[in-house]
């Protein structure tokens, strides 16, 4: 892959009083455009706006925003309380991708075993480790590509749901991954787009990650998945996760559950693919995955036309839960989860 297709989510800039950027996603295709986020504030609006989306992506740029909310501070108690602070902060952004809290737990451990240096030097060790968060998840969108291109055939037929590409991580993505990986290993697929209701993270992002890589891309709405599959023209679905419980069942974008169904009842495989970050082995099923509801208007306003009459009562949850029994492997960086049982994923993710 050449550097050119490179897309840059998120981008650190300067030392421990340095800034983070991001490639506002709100804007694409229209418009590529990258804002600076230089306070704790901006961080946290650019993911509550989904600025900067997509799980794996949500944790970096959270990761980044402590090293920001506690760049002022020199003394050693005050630096303490403020990564409390804007670690606690950060995590009202959103509640179902569990990579967001994954990654503040791991900045404040970073913080406490640092105790007892001095202010900067805690500070320092802040940026190191949300510089290996990005890193590990470049590494680690990698791996899944290699991994899951090995279940893709040439010529196959694919369909996938919201956006779990090179935006939506550190680079290259989770499920999308899969499908440039198979494209570097000389295996074309076509691959069906789901528009995904209500933002349209498939049209927007999706579609425009693949045009970017000439890789074949039809877009559908999500009502059409079931006649797509119908006539045959799909051999695999493969979508990314915000969360994995214990025993498989996977948060993802509204819309996932239902694809699942019929992936099953047109018998073909439906897949999941998520790093290690993705799993909450601290709840046992899905039932526990807090579900994010956003606003009306996202659905009765959608991009500024209104489509609903005004004052109709509106239910807008922004994800659903693919229980773990639909979903054939989970294609992790650390191999496949095939079946997904709570055994295999404590044997895979467990330690
Ligand atoms: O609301 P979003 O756009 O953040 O939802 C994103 C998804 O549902 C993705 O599929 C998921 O985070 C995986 S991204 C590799």
């Amino acid at each position: 892959m050449s550097d050119a297709k490179k897309i840059e989510t998120i981008r650190w800039i300067g030392g421990t009083n340095g800034h983070v950027v991001l490639i506002d996603q709100t804007l694409l295709p229209t418009e590529f455009k990258e804002i600076e986020c230089r306070t704790a504030d901006e961080v946290w609006e650019a993911i509550k706006q989904l600025r900067v989306r997509g799980a794996p992506a949500i944790g970096i740029a959270a990761a980044y925003g402590v090293c920001i909310g506690v760049a002022s501070q020199n003394d050693d108690a005050a630096l303490a309380r403020r990564v409390t602070e804007v670690t606690d902060y950060l995590a009202t952004s959103r509640p179902t991708a569990v990579n967001l809290f994954w990654a503040l737990e791991r900045m404040k451990a970073k913080a406490e075993s640092a105790r007892g240096g001095s202010a900067i030097d805690i500070r320092e060790a802040l940026l190191t480790e949300a510089k290996a968060i990005h890193e590990e998840d470049r590494e680690m969108c990698h791996a899944i590509g290699r991994y899951g291109a090995q279940l893709l055939q040439d010529g196959q037929g694919v369909l996938t749901h919201c956006n779990a590409g090179g935006l939506a991580t550190a680079e290259y993505g989770t499920a999308l991954s899969v499908f440039f990986t198979a494209q570097d290993e000389g295996k074309n697929l076509r691959v069906f787009v789901d528009e995904t209701r209500p933002l349209l993270q498939g049209s927007r992002l999706t579609a425009w990650e693949l045009a970017q890589r000439n890789i074949d891309a039809t877009l559908i709405c999500d009502s059409m998945a079931a006649q797509v599959m119908r006539e045959g023209k799909v051999q695999a679905v493969i979508t990314g996760a915000d969360r994995i419980a214990a025993n498989g069942d996977s948060a993802n974008k509204i819309g996932t559950y239902s694809l699942s169904i019929l992936a099953r009842a047109h018998e073909i495989p439906f897949y999941i693919a998520a790093p290690s970050s993705t799993f909450d082995l601290s709840i046992a099923s899905g039932d526990e995955i807090p579900i994010e509801e956003r606003s009306p208007e996202e659905i009765t306003h959608g991009f500024g036309k209104q489509t609903a009459p005004n004052g109709v009562k509106v239910y807008n949850p922004a994800f659903d839960v693919t229980p773990a029994e639909y979903i054939k492997a989970i294609i992790t960086e650390r191999g496949l989860i095939e079946p997904v049982t709570v055994e295999q994923i404590a044997a895979v993710i467990g330690q």
